[in-house]
Order: structure tokens, then C-alpha cells, then sequence
């Protein structure tokens, strides 16, 4: 029965551009299915204490002020490095937690580029102590190697006024780090250093947070994994605890130089231009990184010349990469620390459409189809959690998204070579025990082998996500990863899904503590606050200038917002004063609940919208400790899942929370931002922190999810996010449609896009697999690409795509053009237009103004590349089988280089390979190849972008190619050679060749 209403409802050519049209079809919260009433978990049960952060705190104390710091002795050094005993050099000062005597110092000199500094209780070495770091095998320690190349980091020390460290550069006498003049505060719940840095300094990473790509002097980082809707500034979902420094400096003038400040560039009177024909920049820089392997919750204060680091507990564990470039750092950081990237399947990089509010299998059939006949390449369809019974993992809606009419929706699905992906939340629903029918699988099974969290007092601890009263696995549990993974193997016979979309796993929870206990006859409960959609909560936001584009629906939508806040707003209940919470250390007793130092968490108390800190894993380990690892490892587990699944290919995930580590197993998508400008210009130094942090797999909800888009920020976005490693667009239930196919103008605009990153799908994967194998970045900051110009330091509005693809995108609404800079032209770089092939006329160090209509998104290829293209078909199996192109575009010298990998685009260890290097000069294109891989696609054509002074006869292997297939528009000094299928049969790179027009 249901099989024959599936296909019914989906026929496609009939209704697609009443989809199209559907602007007023909003999608609402999914209906409730039960007749009886459904209890709703009240909103209080997620208020926490009122807590006042302390770096908010009037009354705070600061730790510098009243503890004594510590002395060494017992120094050793010998050629691997230094150990020391610390102990307390006064009285303790039990400022934040409770004083620790005699700590552990211990320095490696790890590596030719990495130097370790470890501070831990004495104790802790000595004994079976409750003082807890992070072990090895959840989150690796970079390791001493045997090396026999000399570290150009040095340690040095002192004990005045107390013990004080500093790394220094010894090449260059730079101080890169120093807690010199002040105090080291080691205490069980509160560990506090203080470093120094240059003024005006160039600091990235920190994260997770939305923030511009270079962080500010006078704000505070926060690090706790927090489940918010992308508040700026603020702690969010992953916790990277790295960062990466770069150092400006007059070229040149020795050792001991000091750092320019931005007045020292102002007074220079900072100017390229004038300086064009001269020798080049004048300044250089040094990057090093810093890694603090630490997963506590902690506030990193950042102020005018100095880094404030509060912990809430753990050891000092801290990693100084030595760069000296910017790719220096997240290649040592990557490679020797963290882990390197996981290497993406090839069908990843295709385009990803998604929404919260795809309700049945026929409406999901259709948007695939309407995809289709509008030519907007996609390659995965994406559900929320609207597919699942009740909201609960590793199910199916019995009535909209039945099992039989799965088979044939991913029957069709896959003869179409598309993907699936659906949502799959961290908490699992636990089932009613006074309703039988309300039995559980997955709960069950997980419940009989000890795999879910629990209270201190060995309860389940049991919260609320979206299914009603929740539990949550426990990672360290003996059988907490066999158990998941056998879940996603059963669910998989049901649901061939492609890869895991794993959400809510910071790890949220809707309520504070155990809030279930005692309630779970209440299931399924509904969570406590309205879904969008649902009665009276609707959206009627809209992008910034809506109401100059859409006058008269900005109007009507305005004028029912405040009607429905006034409504809600009758029901708000008067503030008095607050009187906060302020806890003070026992002797011998943590409070992991409400610690004494109150870091400046998004959400205030650390239970609010998460698992209590006091919930327990097995051993013992209390979720305070390792709160900002549970998504690290539900990504981990996952992993094992995927391989379990697919042996031998590379699992495809992309997590919401995530740790310094997290890239080798998967991706990220930015979280719930909104349909707004703004959000589309932090989604690019969203993913430059993020290449940072060695998760190049990296895109945000295009068009914004909460909030409703409109036409012009949702057709500026599709072609934003083309240049984006993870190519997604999603939506929150109940905001008007926002596929690109809704409006002819972004139709347009994401075909015009997606057919070059299609075109670029084998730069963009080569750029992935040197990402995997060297620790490299995808995309990339100008700052990092051109280490010689300060005023690239901030620049974040627009970005590279590996070394050679400039996009300088619309960001603001109303405007037909942009500014942006081409970096490196004072070092003689050049830039050609990616749609004219003509060399880009700009002056160095000067914002150009670029013409950039609706649907035009400036790109641009730098010169010397050689790219490697492909014709885009309309998913990435048929671009896989089609011919090659390149471009070739000359630098002022006339040349270009540039590689290409090629496997069979899935395998973790591919059997054969090909490595396929390009080099031009004198015009002549040189192409050599390595591997074995067999790639029967020819040869489509070659563009030169460049070609002045004329061009000769072009020959491939000396023979001529026929001047029929050579256009030269000398003007533009653009060479176009096409139809070269015939001359290269039996695929492009089955052996090295050479092609010349002089
Ligand atoms: C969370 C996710 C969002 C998803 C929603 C419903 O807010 O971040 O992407 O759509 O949950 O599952």
C-alpha cells in the first residue's frame, strides 16, 4: 500500500514547478502521532544557578595577586631536555580550587620542530592519585622522537619572583613565549599561567567560536563545548585549544629584531604601490603554534600583551611548533600531534542538499528530482531528524518513511549514483516501562550492556533531547563502541545510508541534570520549548535588506512578528536582582558541579543544555574531566561504525563537537547560524580556524539555517560555499524552502558556480590528499600564502582554495561590486580572471574595486599554476568519466607547475595511484606521471593564460595538433586548445607527454 502512494506522489514532471514555486509552503514541526496528550518537560528543568563569569565578577579575586607562585630545584638538563621540582613558594593561596605542593616539571625537546612543556603534581607520578589527565589513548601525547637535527626552540628559566619559563627562537633571539614576572597557580581545580606577547599580536585558532580570523587583544576564549545557536564571540560547539602566532619584521635587519606593531607599519607609511618595481616586500614574518592538550573547560583571556590560560583542572601540557611559515605550523601540528586529515571520498566534494522538515520519502524523491531537472548538480540528499520514529536513532517513520518504500527510494537513489546522509543525534531515547509498546531495541541492547552514563550514585543518568527523556552512551564504557557500532550495522540493512551526520554531541541535553529520574513513565515527553513551527512560533525573520528587496512581505512579516512577541512577551515574568552562586574551596573535595572559578561559558552553568559534569563513565571518570571530548569520541566510535560498514573505505562523518584530533576521522559543518549577511562572512574564518585545526572537511549551512533567506543572500551563498571543502545546503524546520532550484536567480547562480567546482573537483581532491599526507590546508588565509605583507594579517573576507584559486565573494547585500586585494604583487605575482582568462591589472597593497553582479562570484588563478580540471557532469561518478582539461597560467616569467592526484577516489589504502606533476616554460607544457592507476579519459583541451607575444605551431609529442583546434586571442593573451580527445585516447595520463606553441 504504501509503496504505490510513494510513487504516486513523487511523479516528478507534473509537480516540480509547483515545488518551485511552494515560497508559501512552510514545513511544521511533525506532527505528533499519539492521540494522548503529550507531557512537555518544563522549561525550568533547564535553568542552572545563577553563575557571573569571573572575568565578569566585580568581586573576583586574581589569582596573581594572592598566590605565591612556585620555586624550582633538583634542575637536570641533558641533550633531550630539562626536569625540575616546583614546589609552592608560600603559603597557599586555595584561590579557585585547593593548592598543589610540589609539582613535576618536565621539558622534551620532542623533535627538529617541537618543543613539550609538562607541568603535574608529584603526586600524580607517584601514586594512583584522583588528580586526572587526559589519557594517552583518547587523546594521543606527541611523542620524543630520535632526531638528530638540532631544535631552534630553547627552554630557559628562572625563579624570580617565582618560577617563570620562556621558549625563544634561537636563530632569531625571538621570545615566542614567556611567563616571565609572573605567577604559576596549580591548584585541583584551577590551573593559571600567564604568558607575554609582542603588542598589537597576530594570533588565529582558539575555537571553537564565530569570530573574525585574527583574534581581537581584549576578549576571552572560551573553551567548553557548548550545543548554541552560533552566538558570536562566544564558546561553541568544538574545543580546539591551539593557536597559531605570526610575527611581522623588518626583511632583513638581523637578529633580535622586534615584531612591528601596527603604528610601526602606519609610521612607515605602510605602501605597496609605491614600492612596485622595487626588490620586493620589505617585511618577512615568523608563525609558530601553540597546542595546550588539556580537555578541561577553560577561559584563555586574551589582553593588549599577554595571554591569561585558566584551566579547571588537568595538567600543563603544552606543544611549541616552531614553524617558521604558517605551513610549517599546521604541518608539525598536524602531523606529529594531532593526527592528520582524513582523507574524503571523492563523491564528498559533490554538492550536499539538506533540510530539517523533508517529510516523507516521496517529498524527499522530489526535491532530488527537481534538483535534477533544473541541472543543479547534487550529489547527497540529506535527512533530519524528521525521518526518524519519534525522534529516535536508528529508525524509521513507520507512516512517512517506511521501510518498504525505502528500498525503493534508495534502489532509485543509488542507480542514480546519489548519497544519503541522515542525522543521527548522540542521546537515546529511553522507552516508557509502564508501555510496552513503547520497547526500544537500541535502549534495550545498550541498557543489558552497560554502555550508558550514570549518576554518581550508579543510576542512569537520564536527560532529554528531542525524543523526551534521554541516556547517553558512555565512550569509556567497556562495550559502548561495540554496541553503537553493531546499531549502525543492523540499521544499515534497513537505511543504506553513505556516511553519518552525528548532532547533539557536545554532549547537549535539554534539562540539568538527571532530569528523568523518576519521570520516564512521562515518555515520550516533548522537549521543553517549542519547536519552530509549532503553535505560535513562527519564523518571520528574514536577511538583512529584505525589506528594500521585498517591501511589501517585509512589511507583513514585521508587522506579525510583533504581534507574536507581543504575545509571547505577556507572558514573561518580571527580573529582581540576582543573587549568583559563588562556591569556595573544601579542603580535599572538588565541586566539578559549580567549580569555584566560573569560566565564561556561553551557557552560563556548566549543566545548563549538556550533561551534567557530576555524570559518570565507567571507572569512575566524571564527565567534568572529559565534557569536551564526548563529540571527539562519538566520532571515533562512528569511524569504527563506517568501516564496520564499508571495509576498507574511507568513512564519510561530519560531527557537530569536536577536539583537536577530530580531522582524522571527519568533517564539520559550522552549526545553527542564520539566514543573515553576517553569517555568511564568518563562515570564511569559520573554515581558515578550521584548517587550523586540521579539519579542512568544513562548510556552513548555506543560505543560513535558522531564519528565513531571501533570493539575493541565498544566491551569493551557493556560490560562496562552492569554494568550500563541504559544499551543504540546510535549513531549520518551518523556514520558507531554500534549495537553490526556488528562485530562477539562485538556480542560475548555483549552476554557474557549481560548474566550476565540478570543473576544479581534481585540484580540490589533490589539494585533499596532500592535506592527508603532508598535514597541508585546503583553504587557505592571503596571510598564509603571502607571509611578506602585514596587511594581509586580518584579511578574511576573502580566501584561497589550495595556493592557486583566489575568491573574492559579494558579502553585503544591494551592491553589484567588491573590494579585494591581489595579494603578492609586490613579489611579482600575477592573478588572471578564472571567466576571461585575462591577466588581472592591479597594484600591490591597493583594494581594487571588482565588478561582481548577482551571480558573479570573482575568482581567480594565480600565476605559475597548473590546474588540472575535469568536465563537470551532473555527479561526481559522471565527472570522474570525463575528459581532463588544464589550465595553464604563466607567471611574469613564463612559467607554471602544478600536480595531480588520482586514485579510484574511496579506498583508505588505494592499490594504485597516479601522481602527475605539470611544468611549463618556454612554452612548452611538460607533463610526467607516475603510478599505476588507469584512467582511460582523454584529453578535453589545454588553456594558457598568459601567451603575449604570440604563439607558433602547437605540438603535442612534436606533432602538430591541427590549427583547427586552436584559438589564440592574443589581446587577452589567452591560448585556447580544445579538441585534443583524439590525439590522447586511452586517457590522458597514461604516460607523460609535452605540448609547446613557440
Ligand atoms: C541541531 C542541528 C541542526 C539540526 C537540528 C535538528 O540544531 O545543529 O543542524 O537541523 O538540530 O535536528
Amino acid at each position: 500500500m504504501a509503496r504505490s502512494s510513494f510513487f504516486q506522489a513523487s511523479t516528478l514532471l507534473s509537480s516540480f514547478l509547483a515545488l518551485a514555486n511552494a515560497q508559501s509552503s512552510y514545513p511544521s514541526a511533525t506532527p505528533t502521532t499519539s492521540a494522548q496528550p503529550v507531557f512537555t518537560i518544563p522549561a525550568s528543568a533547564d535553568e542552572g544557578a545563577d553563575v557571573l563569569p569571573n572575568i565578569l565578577d566585580p568581586q573576583a579575586v586574581n589569582a596573581q595577586d594572592v598566590c605565591p607562585g612556585y620555586k624550582a630545584s633538583q634542575f637536570k638538563e641533558d641533550e633531550r631536555g630539562v626536569t625540575a621540582i616546583l614546589s609552592l613558594a608560600g603559603a597557599p593561596c586555595n584561590v579557585y580550587g585547593n593548592d598543589i605542593e610540589s609539582l613535576n616539571l618536565k621539558v622534551e625537546y620532542q623533535s627538529k620542530d617541537r618543543l613539550a612543556v609538562n607541568i603535574r603534581p608529584t603526586y600524580l607520578d607517584a601514586s594512583n592519585s584522583s588528580h586526572w589527565i587526559v589519557p594517552e589513548h583518547l587523546i594521543p601525547r606527541p611523542q620524543q622522537e630520535d632526531s638528530n637535527e638540532d631544535l631552534d626552540l630553547q627552554f630557559t628559566w628562572g625563579n624570580e619572583p617565582s618560577f617563570w619559563f620562556t621558549v625563544t627562537r634561537k636563530s632569531s633571539g625571538d621570545v615566542i613565549f614567556t611567563t616571565k614576572g609572573t605567577h604559576l597557580v596549580y591548584e585541583d581545580q584551577f590551573v593559571e599561567f600567564v604568558n607575554s606577547l609582542p603588542e598589537d599580536y597576530n594570533l588565529y585558532g582558539l575555537g571553537e567560536r564565530i569570530h573574525g580570523l585574527k583574534l581581537n587583544n581584549n576578549f576571552t576564549a572560551t573553551i567548553y563545548a557548548a550545543d548554541v545557536g552560533d552566538p558570536i564571540d562566544r564558546n561553541i560547539y568544538g574545543s580546539h585549544p591551539f593557536y597559531l602566532e605570526t610575527r611581522y619584521f623588518e626583511a632583513g635587519s638581523g637578529k633580535y629584531k622586534k615584531p612591528l606593531k601596527e603604528s610601526d607599519l602606519n609610521q612607515r607609511n605602510f605602501n605597496f604601490g609605491s614600492k612596485r618595481s622595487g626588490k620586493g616586500s620589505p617585511y618577512e614574518s615568523a608563525s609558530h603554534g601553540v597546542y595546550y592538550r588539556n580537555t578541561h573547560g577553560m577561559d584563555v583571556k586574551l589582553s593588549p600583551t599577554n595571554l591569561t590560560w585558566r584551566t579547571l583542572g588537568g595538567e600543563i601540557d603544552l606543544f611549541f611548533f616552531d614553524g617558521p611559515t604558517q605551513h610549517e605550523v599546521t604541518k608539525q601540528y598536524q602531523k606529529s600531534a594531532v593526527g592528520l586529515p582524513a582523507m574524503q571520498s571523492y563523491w564528498t566534494l559533490g554538492f550536499h542538499q539538506c533540510r530539517w522538515g523533508y517529510r516523507s520519502w516521496a517529498e524527499t524523491k522530489e526535491i532530488v528530482e527537481t534538483m535534477r531537472a533544473f541541472d543543479i548538480p547534487m550529489e547527497t540528499i540529506w535527512l533530519d531528524i524528521d525521518y526518524m520514529d519519534k525522534y529516535r536513532d536508528f529508525t524509521l517513520d513507520p507512516v512517512h518513511f517506511s521501510p518498504s518504500d525505502a528500498v525503493d527510494f534508495f534502489k532509485w537513489l543509488h542507480g542514480n549514483n546519489q548519497h544519503f546522509v541522515p542525522i543521527v543525534d548522540a542521546a537515546i531515547y529511553i522507552p516508557n516501562p509502564q508501555n510496552p509498546s513503547d520497547a526500544y531495541a537500541p535502549y534495550t541492547r545498550g541498557n543489558e550492556s552497560g554502555v550508558f552514563m550514570t549518576n554518581p550514585d550508579g543510576s542512569q543518568y537520564i536527560g532529554a533531547v528531542w525524543p523526551g527523556y534521554t541516556v547517553f552512551p558512555d565512550w569509556m564504557s567497556t562495550n559502548g563502541v561495540s554496541w553503537w557500532v553493531k546499531e549502525m550495522v543492523e540499521w544499515f540493512k534497513e537505511v543504506p545510508y553513505s556516511g553519518f551526520w552525528v548532532d547533539m554531541t557536545e554532549v547537549s541535553s535539554f534539562c540539568v541534570g538527571s532530569c528523568g529520574t523518576g519521570n520516564v513513565t512521562l515518555n515520550p515527553a516533548h522537549p521543553p520549548f517549542q519547536l519552530p513551527g509549532e503553535v505560535g512560533n513562527i519564523i518571520y525573520d528574514y536577511p538583512e535588506a529584505f525589506n528594500v528587496t521585498n517591501a511589501t512581505e517585509a512589511a507583513s512579516a514585521s508587522a506579525a512578528a510583533s504581534s507574536q512577541n507581543a504575545a509571547k512577551s505577556t507572558a514573561t515574568s518580571s527580573s529582581t536582582s540576582t543573587v549568583y552562586l559563588r562556591t569556595t574551596p573544601t579542603p580535599g573535595v572538588r565541586n566539578v558541579n559549580h567549580p569555584p572559578y566560573v569560566i565564561d561559558h556561553v551557557q552560563g552553568d556548566l549543566a545548563v543544555h549538556a550533561v551534567s559534569p557530576n555524570a559518570t563513565h565507567a571507572n569512575g571518570m566524571q564527565e567534568y574531566e572529559v565534557h569536551n571530548i564526548w563529540g571527539h569520541q562519538i566520532i571515533n566510535a562512528t569511524y569504527q561504525g563506517l568501516l564496520s560498514i564499508f571495509p576498507g573505505k574511507r568513512p564519510f562523518i561530519i560531527g557537530r563537537s569536536t577536539f583537536a584530533g577530530s580531522g582524522k576521522w571527519a568533517g564539520h559543518w559550522g552549526g545553527d547560524n542564520a539566514s543573515k549577511w553576517y553569517y555568511m562572512y564568518f563562515s570564511i574564518p569559520q573554515a581558515l580556524s578550521f584548517s587550523l585545526f586540521g579539519i579542512p572537511m568544513f562548510g556552513v549551512d548555506t543560505c543560513g539555517f535558522n531564519g528565513n533567506t531571501d533570493a539575493e543572500l541565498c544566491s551569493r551563498w551557493m556560490q560562496l560555499s562552492a569554494f568550500f571543502p563541504f559544499y551543504r545546503n540546510h535549513n531549520v524546520l518551518s523556514a520558507i524552502p531554500q534549495e537553490p532550484f526556488r528562485w530562477a536567480s539562485v538556480a542560475e547562480a548555483s549552476r554557474t558556480a557549481t560548474h566550476i567546482r565540478y570543473s576544479l573537483l581534481p585540484y580540490m581532491y589533490t589539494l585533499f590528499h596532500q592535506a592527508h599526507t603532508t598535514g597541508s590546508t585546503v583553504m587557505r588565509a592571503l596571510a598564509w600564502e603571502f607571509p611578506n605583507d602585514p596587511q594581509l594579517a586580518a584579511v578574511d573576507t576573502q580566501f584561497l582554495l589550495g595556493p592557486n584559486i583566489l575568491v573574492t565573494p559579494v558579502l553585503e547585500p544591494l551592491v553589484d561590486t567588491v573590494k579585494g586585494v591581489f595579494p603578492g604583487i609586490i613579489d611579482g605575482e600575477t592573478w588572471f580572471d578564472w571567466y576571461t582568462g585575462e591577466r588581472v591589472n592591479a597594484e600591490a597593497g591597493v583594494n581594487t574595486t571588482i565588478s561582481a553582479p548577482l551571480g558573479h562570484i570573482p575568482v581567480y588563478i594565480r600565476g605559475g599554476a597548473v590546474l588540472p580540471l575535469q568536465e563537470p557532469g551532473y555527479t561526481t561518478t559522471e565527472s570522474r568519466r570525463n575528459p581532463w582539461g588544464l589550465v595553464v597560467a604563466l607567471s611574469r616569467e613564463g612559467e607554471a607547475s602544478g600536480e595531480l592526484y588520482v586514485d579510484d577516489g574511496e579506498s583508505l589504502e588505494p592499490g594504485e595511484v597516479l601522481d602527475v606533476s605539470f611544468k611549463a616554460c618556454d612554452g612548452v607544457l611538460k607533463v610526467d606521471v607516475k603510478g599505476e592507476y588507469k584512467d582511460t579519459n582523454a584529453l578535453g583541451n589545454v588553456t594558457v593564460h598568459g601567451v603575449y607575444g604570440g604563439v607558433g605551431d602547437v605540438r603535442l609529442n612534436g606533432k602538430e595538433v591541427g590549427k583547427e583546434k586552436v584559438v589564440y586571442e592574443q589581446a587577452k593573451g589567452v591560448l585556447r586548445i580544445s579538441g585534443l580527445n583524439g590525439l590522447t585516447e586511452g586517457g590522458a595520463w597514461k604516460e607523460g607527454w609535452s605540448l609547446s606553441w613557440t
